[in-house]
């Protein structure tokens, strides 16, 4: 495994488990415990996910020591106040059996994510949480961030895949000590992902996958990946990927694949933003 250090002092794995639309109890224990056994070591979970009990669940029945596995997991924006943040940080520390969380995350820049952040540095400074950090800011939301906020977050994990790369993100967040985490490395298979000509031509290179290719070209960008799947083999192959590297050429090919906007979710569209405040849970 690598691993990157947050300005912090944290060490964070480079590639770790997503769970997200994995809502029912027994499979996503089963897919933790899987990713588990097949080696990673961090999980990334979200209270909106509606399974932080599985992911507690299955770390405990996996048998390796608490000190060994980073979770993450993420606040949604209807606890977003000070008092509400800490609340909700604590039912999260309760439902994944836990009395410290790696790294906790403001799900979206939105409503009064300034007030739940000050509840975040709170249980930083008292040692609940290891590290804190922000989910979705685009680049000037996050420099907007970094000036005001008293504790800088450690992460900002963004969406980012070949089509959707987002290079300014990374530029500002290496200008802030800010680790780049992506969500939907593999854009969700949307685009005909795993049969992408590009990503396969550079695949066969190395006897690896499209899926393969994808997160080792972001692992080398510094960003670290969380890719989901509730398959053995799959959740396996997406481990199997520090035994090589793409050469410049190939990064190069994988930067000339860039679209430059999102297919999954549009920050930009009130509508986006009207139905994410809708979600409660
Ligand atoms: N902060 C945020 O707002 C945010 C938003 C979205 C996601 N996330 C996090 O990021 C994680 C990853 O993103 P994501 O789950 O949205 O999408 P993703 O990882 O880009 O893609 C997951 C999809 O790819 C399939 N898949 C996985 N590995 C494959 C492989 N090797 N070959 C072929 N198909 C494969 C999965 O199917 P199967 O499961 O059927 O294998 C699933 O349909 C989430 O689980 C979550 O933890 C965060």
């Amino acid at each position: 495994m690598e691993y990157r250090n947050l300005y912090n002092g944290v060490k964070i794995p480079m590639l770790g488990f997503g769970v997200f639309q994995i809502p029912k109890y027994e499979e996503a224990k089963e897919a933790v415990l899987t990713a588990l056994k097949s080696g990673y070591r961090l999980i990334d979970t979200a209270q909106a996910y509606m399974n932080e009990k599985a992911v507690g669940d299955a770390i405990r029945e996996s048998g390796i020591p608490r000190k060994e596995i980073f979770i993450t997991t993420k606040l949604w924006i209807q606890d977003f106040s000070y008092e509400a943040a800490i609340k909700a940080t604590e039912s999260s520390m309760e439902r994944l059996g836990t009395d410290y969380i790696d790294l906790m995350l403001l799900h979206q820049p939105m409503g009064d994510y300034i007030n739940a952040w000050k509840g975040l540095e709170k249980l930083y400074k008292d040692g609940k949480l290891k590290a804190i950090g922000m989910a979705n800011c685009y680049p000037h939301v996050l420099s907007d961030l970094c000036e005001t906020f008293e504790i800088r977050p450690m992460i900002n994990q963004v969406e980012m895949h070949p089509f959707f790369q987002q290079q300014l993100n990374i530029d500002t967040m290496n200008e802030y000590n800010v680790v780049p985490e992506a969500w939907a490395p593999f854009n969700e298979g949307l685009h005909d992902f795993f049969k992408n000509p590009i990503l396969t031509e550079i695949g066969n290179k190395y006897g690896k996958t499209a899926a393969q290719i994808a997160l080792r070209w972001n692992i080398q960008r510094g960003v670290v990946v969380i890719p989901k799947s509730i398959h053995e083999d799959r959740i396996r192959q997406n481990f199997d990927v520090f035994d090589f590297s793409l050469t410049r050429e190939d990064m190069d090919k994988i930067k000339a694949m860039d679209t430059g906007h999102s297919e999954i979710v549009n920050h930009f569209d009130p509508k986006w933003i009207k139905l994410l405040h809708t979600i409660k849970f």
